[in-house]
Protein backbone atom coordinates (compact mmCIF):
# COMPACT_ATOMS: atom_id res chain seq x y z
CA UNK A 1 0.00 0.00 0.00
CA UNK A 2 2.29 3.06 -1.35
CA UNK A 3 1.00 6.40 -1.95
CA UNK A 4 0.22 7.98 -5.07
CA UNK A 5 0.83 11.74 -5.67
CA UNK A 6 -1.34 12.74 -8.36
CA UNK A 7 1.35 15.73 -8.63
CA UNK A 8 4.25 12.99 -10.00
CA UNK A 9 2.12 11.79 -12.96
CA UNK A 10 3.89 13.18 -15.98
CA UNK A 11 6.66 14.81 -14.69
CA UNK A 12 10.08 14.01 -16.11
CA UNK A 13 12.47 13.07 -14.01
CA UNK A 14 16.18 12.59 -14.19
CA UNK A 15 17.75 9.86 -11.50
CA UNK A 16 21.98 9.70 -11.79
CA UNK A 17 23.01 6.21 -10.70
CA UNK A 18 20.16 4.38 -11.71
CA UNK A 19 21.06 0.85 -12.32
CA UNK A 20 21.33 -0.49 -9.19
CA UNK A 21 20.73 -0.37 -5.41
CA UNK A 22 18.65 2.95 -3.79
CA UNK A 23 18.90 4.79 -7.75
CA UNK A 24 16.80 1.23 -8.88
CA UNK A 25 14.18 1.83 -6.11
CA UNK A 26 13.94 5.72 -7.07
CA UNK A 27 13.72 4.56 -11.13
CA UNK A 28 11.19 2.18 -9.82
CA UNK A 29 9.35 4.44 -7.82
CA UNK A 30 8.63 7.28 -10.00
CA UNK A 31 7.50 4.74 -13.09
CA UNK A 32 5.14 3.37 -10.30
CA UNK A 33 4.06 7.38 -9.86
CA UNK A 34 3.82 7.79 -13.70
CA UNK A 35 6.26 9.76 -13.95
CA UNK A 36 8.62 10.30 -17.43
CA UNK A 37 11.73 8.79 -16.29
CA UNK A 38 15.45 9.23 -17.79
CA UNK A 39 18.58 7.92 -15.69
CA UNK A 40 22.10 7.21 -15.97
CA UNK A 41 24.69 4.84 -15.08
CA UNK A 42 28.01 3.34 -15.87
CA UNK A 43 26.94 -0.11 -15.55
CA UNK A 44 25.59 -0.87 -18.94
CA UNK A 45 23.79 -3.73 -18.45
CA UNK A 46 22.18 -3.45 -15.59
CA UNK A 47 20.71 0.19 -17.03
CA UNK A 48 19.54 -1.77 -20.53
CA UNK A 49 17.73 -4.39 -18.33
CA UNK A 50 16.11 -2.09 -15.89
CA UNK A 51 15.29 0.22 -18.53
CA UNK A 52 13.31 -2.41 -20.99
CA UNK A 53 11.85 -3.75 -17.54
CA UNK A 54 10.12 -0.28 -16.63
CA UNK A 55 10.23 1.83 -19.91
CA UNK A 56 12.64 4.47 -18.69
CA UNK A 57 15.49 6.15 -20.88
CA UNK A 58 18.76 4.88 -19.95
CA UNK A 59 22.07 7.01 -20.78
CA UNK A 60 25.30 4.68 -20.50
CA UNK A 61 27.59 7.88 -18.81
CA UNK A 62 30.37 8.43 -16.34
CA UNK A 63 29.94 11.03 -14.22
CA UNK A 64 33.26 12.05 -13.89
CA UNK A 65 33.27 13.56 -16.95
CA UNK A 66 31.20 16.79 -17.24
CA UNK A 67 31.50 17.13 -20.94
CA UNK A 68 29.78 14.01 -21.30
CA UNK A 69 27.32 14.85 -18.46
CA UNK A 70 26.10 18.33 -20.07
CA UNK A 71 25.78 16.05 -23.70
CA UNK A 72 23.04 13.26 -21.86
CA UNK A 73 21.47 16.28 -19.93
CA UNK A 74 20.77 17.81 -23.48
CA UNK A 75 19.58 14.49 -24.69
CA UNK A 76 17.29 13.96 -21.56
CA UNK A 77 15.60 17.56 -21.74
CA UNK A 78 14.66 16.43 -25.53
CA UNK A 79 13.62 12.94 -25.00
CA UNK A 80 11.32 13.53 -22.23
CA UNK A 81 10.56 17.20 -23.63
CA UNK A 82 11.57 18.75 -20.26
CA UNK A 83 12.96 18.06 -17.00
CA UNK A 84 11.06 18.84 -13.71
CA UNK A 85 12.83 16.53 -11.07
CA UNK A 86 16.05 15.87 -10.72
CA UNK A 87 17.63 13.01 -8.11
CA UNK A 88 21.18 13.13 -7.76
CA UNK A 89 21.59 9.82 -6.45
CA UNK A 90 25.24 7.99 -7.74
CA UNK A 91 28.27 8.06 -6.00
CA UNK A 92 30.65 5.46 -4.88
CA UNK A 93 31.73 4.96 -1.06
CA UNK A 94 35.11 2.79 -1.77
CA UNK A 95 37.24 2.56 1.08
CA UNK A 96 40.67 4.16 1.98
CA UNK A 97 43.04 4.89 4.52
CA UNK A 98 44.50 8.38 4.79
CA UNK A 99 48.58 7.19 3.83
CA UNK A 100 46.99 5.86 0.61
CA UNK A 101 45.33 9.21 -0.91
CA UNK A 102 47.08 10.72 -3.57
CA UNK A 103 46.30 13.88 -5.09
CA UNK A 104 45.07 12.09 -8.16
CA UNK A 105 42.72 9.90 -5.86
CA UNK A 106 41.22 12.64 -3.83
CA UNK A 107 40.38 14.71 -7.24
CA UNK A 108 38.31 10.91 -8.47
CA UNK A 109 36.66 10.91 -5.54
CA UNK A 110 35.33 14.25 -5.62
CA UNK A 111 34.41 13.85 -9.06
CA UNK A 112 32.58 10.75 -7.83
CA UNK A 113 30.86 11.87 -5.13
CA UNK A 114 30.17 15.15 -5.19
CA UNK A 115 31.08 17.11 -9.00
CA UNK A 116 28.67 16.00 -11.14
CA UNK A 117 25.53 17.04 -8.64
CA UNK A 118 26.38 20.48 -8.99
CA UNK A 119 26.28 20.20 -12.87
CA UNK A 120 23.77 18.01 -13.13
CA UNK A 121 21.74 20.88 -11.49
CA UNK A 122 23.21 23.63 -13.35
CA UNK A 123 22.19 21.54 -16.82
CA UNK A 124 18.52 21.20 -15.48
CA UNK A 125 17.74 24.27 -14.26
CA UNK A 126 17.18 26.48 -17.46
CA UNK A 127 14.66 23.39 -18.06
CA UNK A 128 12.96 23.64 -14.55
CA UNK A 129 12.48 27.64 -14.97
CA UNK A 130 10.98 26.84 -18.57
CA UNK A 131 8.46 24.87 -16.70
CA UNK A 132 7.74 27.16 -14.12
CA UNK A 133 9.97 25.01 -11.00
CA UNK A 134 10.98 21.66 -10.05
CA UNK A 135 12.56 20.00 -7.36
CA UNK A 136 16.58 18.77 -7.00
CA UNK A 137 16.90 15.99 -4.36
CA UNK A 138 20.71 15.59 -3.68
CA UNK A 139 21.71 12.31 -1.64
CA UNK A 140 23.36 12.59 1.10
CA UNK A 141 24.95 10.31 3.72
CA UNK A 142 24.90 9.55 7.73
CA UNK A 143 28.38 8.49 7.38
CA UNK A 144 30.04 11.85 8.26
CA UNK A 145 27.57 12.37 11.07
CA UNK A 146 28.40 9.28 12.44
CA UNK A 147 32.37 9.80 11.50
CA UNK A 148 32.26 5.91 10.35
CA UNK A 149 35.72 4.63 9.53
CA UNK A 150 38.10 4.27 6.14
CA UNK A 151 35.68 6.94 4.52
CA UNK A 152 37.54 10.15 4.80
CA UNK A 153 37.11 11.10 1.05
CA UNK A 154 33.37 10.18 0.65
CA UNK A 155 32.92 11.87 3.79
CA UNK A 156 34.44 15.13 2.96
CA UNK A 157 32.36 14.85 -0.25
CA UNK A 158 28.92 14.00 1.41
CA UNK A 159 29.13 16.80 3.95
CA UNK A 160 29.67 19.11 1.05
CA UNK A 161 26.81 18.00 -0.54
CA UNK A 162 24.60 19.26 2.22
CA UNK A 163 26.78 23.10 1.89
CA UNK A 164 25.39 22.55 -1.78
CA UNK A 165 21.45 21.68 -1.21
CA UNK A 166 21.91 24.85 1.27
CA UNK A 167 23.19 27.39 -1.80
CA UNK A 168 21.61 26.07 -4.26
CA UNK A 169 17.87 26.40 -2.48
CA UNK A 170 18.63 30.51 -1.78
CA UNK A 171 19.99 30.38 -5.50
CA UNK A 172 16.46 28.43 -6.62
CA UNK A 173 13.54 29.27 -4.61
CA UNK A 174 12.17 32.64 -6.34
CA UNK A 175 12.54 30.28 -9.36
CA UNK A 176 9.81 27.92 -7.75
CA UNK A 177 12.73 25.49 -7.56
CA UNK A 178 13.01 23.32 -4.08
CA UNK A 179 16.32 21.74 -3.40
CA UNK A 180 16.63 19.12 -0.53
CA UNK A 181 18.95 16.45 0.99
CA UNK A 182 18.14 12.86 1.80
CA UNK A 183 20.31 11.20 4.08
CA UNK A 184 20.17 8.20 4.34
CA UNK A 185 21.05 5.20 6.95
CA UNK A 186 22.46 2.00 6.37
CA UNK A 187 20.43 0.74 3.30
CA UNK A 188 20.24 -2.96 2.36
CA UNK A 189 21.71 -2.90 -1.47
CA UNK A 190 23.31 -5.43 -3.16
CA UNK A 191 26.52 -3.32 -3.00
CA UNK A 192 26.38 -2.52 0.53
CA UNK A 193 26.24 -6.44 1.30
CA UNK A 194 30.00 -6.78 0.16
CA UNK A 195 31.12 -4.17 3.57
CA UNK A 196 28.52 -6.21 6.11
CA UNK A 197 28.82 -9.38 7.45
CA UNK A 198 25.54 -11.01 9.47
CA UNK A 199 27.40 -9.88 12.69
CA UNK A 200 27.42 -6.43 11.20
CA UNK A 201 23.95 -5.83 10.25
CA UNK A 202 22.94 -7.30 13.53
CA UNK A 203 25.15 -3.97 15.17
CA UNK A 204 23.66 -1.46 12.52
CA UNK A 205 20.09 -2.52 13.70
CA UNK A 206 21.34 -2.50 17.33
CA UNK A 207 22.27 1.30 16.81
CA UNK A 208 18.91 1.84 15.45
CA UNK A 209 16.30 3.50 17.57
CA UNK A 210 13.93 0.79 15.69
CA UNK A 211 14.32 -2.83 14.22
CA UNK A 212 14.59 -3.34 10.40
CA UNK A 213 16.92 -2.93 7.68
CA UNK A 214 16.18 0.03 5.34
CA UNK A 215 15.15 -0.71 2.01
CA UNK A 216 15.71 0.94 -1.57
CA UNK A 217 11.95 1.54 -1.46
CA UNK A 218 11.98 3.42 2.36
CA UNK A 219 14.01 6.08 0.45
CA UNK A 220 12.11 6.40 -2.37
CA UNK A 221 8.85 6.89 -0.46
CA UNK A 222 10.53 10.12 1.24
CA UNK A 223 11.93 11.18 -2.38
CA UNK A 224 8.55 11.04 -3.84
CA UNK A 225 6.81 13.20 -0.66
CA UNK A 226 10.20 15.22 -1.36
CA UNK A 227 9.23 16.06 -5.15
CA UNK A 228 5.86 16.02 -5.29
CA UNK A 229 3.48 19.38 -4.55
CA UNK A 230 2.64 18.46 -1.31
CA UNK A 231 6.14 19.64 -0.72
CA UNK A 232 5.52 22.95 -2.26
CA UNK A 233 7.48 24.92 0.50
CA UNK A 234 9.79 22.53 1.49
CA UNK A 235 13.66 23.24 0.77
CA UNK A 236 17.07 23.92 1.91
CA UNK A 237 17.04 21.34 4.30
CA UNK A 238 18.17 17.61 4.85
CA UNK A 239 15.59 14.86 5.22
CA UNK A 240 16.89 11.30 7.73
CA UNK A 241 15.42 7.89 6.47
CA UNK A 242 18.32 5.91 9.19
CA UNK A 243 15.48 4.04 11.43
CA UNK A 244 16.76 6.34 14.05
CA UNK A 245 20.39 5.10 13.82
CA UNK A 246 23.08 6.97 16.21
N1 LIG B 1 23.21 2.12 0.74
C1 LIG B 1 23.42 2.83 1.82
O1 LIG B 1 23.40 2.31 2.92
C2 LIG B 1 23.65 4.33 1.73
C3 LIG B 1 23.87 5.02 2.93
C4 LIG B 1 24.07 6.39 2.91
C5 LIG B 1 24.06 7.06 1.68
N2 LIG B 1 23.85 6.36 0.53
C6 LIG B 1 23.85 7.14 -0.71
O2 LIG B 1 22.74 6.76 -1.51
C7 LIG B 1 23.09 6.83 -2.89
C8 LIG B 1 22.88 5.47 -3.54
O3 LIG B 1 23.65 4.52 -2.83
P1 LIG B 1 23.60 2.97 -3.17
O4 LIG B 1 23.90 2.29 -1.90
O5 LIG B 1 22.39 2.63 -3.94
O6 LIG B 1 24.90 2.87 -4.09
P2 LIG B 1 25.22 1.81 -5.25
O7 LIG B 1 26.70 1.74 -5.36
O8 LIG B 1 24.48 0.56 -5.02
O9 LIG B 1 24.62 2.54 -6.51
C9 LIG B 1 25.21 3.69 -7.03
C10 LIG B 1 25.03 3.67 -8.52
O10 LIG B 1 25.82 4.71 -9.06
C11 LIG B 1 26.51 4.19 -10.17
N3 LIG B 1 27.76 4.91 -10.39
C12 LIG B 1 28.89 4.84 -9.64
N4 LIG B 1 29.86 5.59 -10.21
C13 LIG B 1 29.32 6.15 -11.32
C14 LIG B 1 29.85 7.00 -12.33
N5 LIG B 1 31.11 7.43 -12.31
N6 LIG B 1 29.03 7.38 -13.34
C15 LIG B 1 27.74 6.93 -13.39
N7 LIG B 1 27.21 6.10 -12.46
C16 LIG B 1 28.00 5.71 -11.45
C17 LIG B 1 26.78 2.73 -9.83
O11 LIG B 1 27.06 1.94 -10.99
C18 LIG B 1 25.49 2.34 -9.13
O12 LIG B 1 24.51 1.85 -10.03
C19 LIG B 1 24.55 7.28 -2.92
O13 LIG B 1 24.61 8.68 -3.08
C20 LIG B 1 25.07 6.88 -1.56
O14 LIG B 1 26.16 7.66 -1.17
C21 LIG B 1 23.67 5.02 0.52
Amino acid sequence: MRAIYPSLKGKRVFISGGASGIGEGFVEAFVAQGAHVAFCDIAQDAGDALAQRLGAHFHRCDLRDIEAVQAMMTQVETELGGIDIVINNAANDDRHSIADVTPAYWDERMAVNLRHQFFVAQAAVPAMKRAGGGAIINLGSISWHLGLADLVLYETAKAAIEGLTRGLARELGRENIRVTTIIPGNVKTPRQEQWYTPEGEAEIVAAQCMDGRLMPADVAALALFLASDDARLITGHNYWVDAGWR
